[in-house]
Parts: C-alpha cells; structure tokens; sequence
C-alpha cells in the first residue's frame, strides 16, 4: 500500500528526518510548514501527520479538515514531541486519529500509519458502512436519522437538519415523522398537525399524486413542511412498508429535499425506507456497549444488504464530560465518527420543550455552529445550491416561496 501523505512541520531539519522515515517503505511525502498550506492542500493526500503541533493548532486544523467534503474523511496522526500523558490525551481530544511519540521505531511508524490507513479505507469504503460519502452531497434527496437506542437525539438532529436546508430551499423542504408510535417531530416543531400518516394512507389519490400529497403536510414559519406521526400508538401498525414505499415516492415528486425521523424501531418499514435513503445519518452516545450494538446492527444490516445507504455517524455528547478518546469510539463503532454534537446542559431542552429547534432558538450557540457543520457536510456546503434543473422545474410549478 503506497500512500500520499502531507506533512506539517515547522521545523526544517526536524522535518527532513521524518519525511525520510515517512517515506521509508514507498509513500510519498510532501512537507509544508504552515498549517494554512496544509488544510489549502489536503484534498487528495490520503494521509495527513502534524509534527510537534500543539494541541489547540491541531484542534483548529482538524476542524477545517473534517468541515471541507474533499478532506472530511482524511486520517490525521500527531507526533507528539515527548511521552507525556498530558500531551498525547490534548492531541486525542484535539481530534488526532492517532499519535506517535518521538523517539519511534521505524517499524511502530509503519505499523501504525499502515492501520490508520486501513482503519479509514474501511469506514470509506465501498460497502453500506461508508463513514460518508461525502463528495456526492448534491445529490443527496432523502436523508434518514436513525438509532437503534431511543433518546439519542434523533429527534433533535432531523428537525435542526430540516429546517437549515429549508434555509436554502424553503417550502421544498419536508420532514416526515416515521417514528411512527411515539413521533415527537411536531412537538420540537411546536405544530399541531390535524392531519398525519394515518390520514394520508388512508387516501389512496394523495399516495399517488404529489399536489394531494402535499395538501397533508403542515407549514412550519422556517419553511419546512411536516409530515407527521400518527396521532396514538395505536395507529402505528397501519402503515406498511408498501405505504413507506409510496409516501418516500411522492415526498421526492412534490419537495427538493426530504428528512426523515426514523426513531428507534427497527422493522420492515425501517427496511424500506433504508434502501430509499440517500443517506443514514445514525447518532450515538459516547457510551462503548451502546457503540458496540451499533457496530453488530449495522454489520448485520449491511450483510444482509438491507442497508444500502451510505451511513454518517454523528457522536452526540450528552454528558457533561468526554470520558472516551475519539480512537476508542471509532473503534467501538468500528467506523469513523464524522461530526459530533457539543454537550449543552439547556439549550437543546429549551429548544424541545419550547418547540423551538437550536438552529433558531440560539443560533449562535455552539450546537447550533456544530449543526451547521453537519448540515454542510450532508447537503453540500454553504455556497453549494443543491438545486437540479428538476427542481427548479418543480418550484415554477408549485410556485409557493417563503
Ligand atoms: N448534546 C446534548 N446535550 C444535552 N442534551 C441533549 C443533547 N442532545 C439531545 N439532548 C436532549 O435529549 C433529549 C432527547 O433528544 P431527542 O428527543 O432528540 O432524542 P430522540 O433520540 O429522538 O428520543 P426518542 O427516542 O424519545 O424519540 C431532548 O430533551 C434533547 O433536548
Ligand atoms: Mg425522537
């Protein structure tokens, strides 16, 4: 395996040893010394080392890096300038997917570099576990949020996600509440729909035709539309894949971009709507037996082929503390986190009892920041129209704007 791999080190002849060590066994090796010709450069490198780059630096280029789709999933390892446990837990908890001390063995470098590489190529590669695939964001139309475990912040990332693509799309926008028995969409929403599912699939004109289809969403002021759960649990069993087959169809006739809430039940209809997901967005706490669940599910998912989407990882911090490294997580996980969600001990239970998602109810708050990241990487970013000639075709036609 011959890699690419972009250096950054500020000092010259510290610099020349170790590009001779990197490139040692075949890699190719290019050195630049300022972290702004590193991150203007990354794209492309399949690897990138920071020598002796203090934690906050390496924090700040992992950011940029993990922001821009062509770099998102480009692995980083640190070298750290001495064996200090401080040192190498600041460059872990910068964002480091791995870190060598100074002095290594060759072979330890290698050894290494050579698992890093293999690690990421996995969570990238061609099977449904892609880490993302993050490159085609345009053509992403239906993207589905899903946990296996309840309480992850399903709810939270599908509205907050919804209503900043509606931000560039509005009233092309629908989120549709597939948590079928305990759906909390209009809630976070504060919507009272009078009309949902049920009463969608109940007419069988609205399933085939989009301008009916429509006429059961509710408007939210952001621009987005919903589609709700089913008013009772009681309900829940009514609806068929077959009926998630033709709702999916008419929500990609009448709207540019469709989110859905998955919730946590794993069944047929979740099946069906998996293999029409351009992308599974799945939240996990940083928690290690419910990462290693995760891992089992989706191994079994994508055995079975029922997972067709490419899946994203979004690591949603819900303590008040990190007690894990980020390599323990993805390891657990068994594929790379790809953005992760800042603990707030008020703004995200404001913004769900109030009905008021964080992107607008604190903008500027760290969460909201971080959703706009992941927001950037799932639709494209923020100067990336995700529109087609198709939809602007369907926007004429319909002709409501915000
Ligand atoms: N990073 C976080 N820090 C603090 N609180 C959070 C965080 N993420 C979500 N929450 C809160 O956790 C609660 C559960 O979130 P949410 O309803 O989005 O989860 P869910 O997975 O949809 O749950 P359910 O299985 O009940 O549908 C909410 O009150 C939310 O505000
Ligand atoms: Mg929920």
């Amino acid at each position: 395996m011959q890699l690419s791999i972009l250096l950054l080190a500020a000092d010259r002849i510290a610099a020349d040893a170790l590009s001779v060590a990197l490139a040692r066994p075949g890699h190719g090796v290019t050195v630049v010394a300022l972290p702004e010709e590193l991150i203007r450069q990354a794209a492309g490198y399949s690897l990138v080392v920071l020598d002796e780059v203090l934690a906050p630096t390496v924090a700040a280029i992992i950011t940029e890096l993990r922001g821009a789709p062509a770099t998102a999933t480009v692995p980083v390892l640190a070298v750290a300038g001495s064996d200090s446990l401080d040192d190498r837990i600041a460059l872990l908890e910068a964002g480091a997917d791995d870190i060598i001390t100074k002095p290594f063995d060759q072979v330890e470098l290698e050894a290494r570099i050579e698992a890093l590489s293999l690690r990421f190529q996995r969570s990238r590669g061609g099977t449904a576990r892609q880490a993302a695939s993050i490159g085609d964001a345009q053509s992403r139309r239906v993207v589905t949020v899903f946990s296996p475990k309840g309480g992850v912040g399903t709810t939270t990332v599908a509205t907050n996600l919804a209503l900043l693509a509606a931000e560039r799309h509005p009233n092309a926008v629908l989120i549709i509440d597939f948590d079928l028995a305990f759906g909390q969409v209009a809630s976070h929403l504060n919507l009272q729909p009078k009309q949902s599912l049920l009463e969608l699939i109940r007419d069988d004109s609205a399933l085939h035709e989009a301008e009916l289809f429509r006429t059961y969403a509710v408007h939210h002021a952001s621009g987005v539309h919903l589609l709700a759960a089913p008013p009772t649990p009681g309900f829940a069993a009514s609806v068929t894949g077959e009926h998630v087959d033709l709702v999916i169809a008419r929500a990609l006739e009448a709207y540019q971009i469709v989110v859905v809430d998955a919730g946590a039940t794993l069944d047929e209809r979740m099946l069906a709507l998996f293999s029409r997901s351009d992308i599974v967005i799945v939240p996990v706490l940083p928690e290690i037996p419910a990462l290693n669940a995760v891992h089992l599910l989706l191994d079994q998912l994508s055995e079975t082929g029922a997972m067709g989407a490419s899946t994203m990882f979004v690591l949603n911090n819900t303590f008040a503390r990190e007690l894990l490294r980020r390599s323990d997580i993805d390891n657990a996980l068994g594929a790379q986190i790809t953005a992760d969600l800042p603990y707030d001990p008020f703004v995200y239970l404001k913004a769900a009892n109030e009905g008021v998602p964080v992107v607008r109810s604190a903008p500027k708050s760290a969460p909201a920041e971080h959703f706009r990241k992941l927001a950037s990487l799932v639709f494209g970013g923020a100067g990336t129209a995700v529109a087609t000639p198709a939809a602007k075709e369907r926007k004429g036609l319909f002709g409501r704007r915000g």
